[in-house]
């Protein structure tokens, strides 16, 4: 699946965003190595901070079925700004992703493309502890 059409699924995935506080809906497709993709969405709760973000909503998804391997990601969201993502959840993909793993992010002329490793530079990762 090329980057177009992983942001294509995103913007499906956010359809199912459970978004009743921010009205902030925002939907995740991740492109796993054997070519499958998981999606996700954002899923809040009133006790706002027990809110998921789309991306980990993608990557636990995703790991849940047995999938610990993936090539890119692609963010969406209904509104603006731009999705880009949020510390945890960059943390989160570092668990998995190399520093050159490609995040897409939608915006209003398109999308654009960023180097996870120049997302969360210096990392604390799986070889750190
Ligand atoms: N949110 C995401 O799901 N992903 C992002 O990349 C940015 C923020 C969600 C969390 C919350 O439900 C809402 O957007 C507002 O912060």
């Amino acid at each position: 699946m090329n980057p177009a059409e992983l942001i294509d699924t995103a913007c499906k995935a956010l359809e199912h965003a459970h978004a009743p506080y921010s009205g902030y809906k925002v939907g995740a497709a991740l492109l796993c190595a054997n070519g499958t993709v998981f999606t996700g969405c954002n899923v809040e709760n009133a006790s706002y901070g027990l809110t998921n973000c789309a991306e980990r909503t993608a990557v636990f998804s995703a790991v849940a079925a047995g999938q610990k391997k993936f090539s890119a990601i692609a963010i969406a969201a209904g509104s603006e700004p731009a999705p880009f993502p949020c510390g945890a959840c960059r943390q989160v993909l570092v668990e998995f992703c190399p520093p050159e793993f490609p995040v897409h992010v939608a915006h209003a002329d398109g999308y654009e493309t960023m180097a996870l490793g120049d997302l969360l530079p210096h990392i604390f990762g799986a070889s750190d502890g």
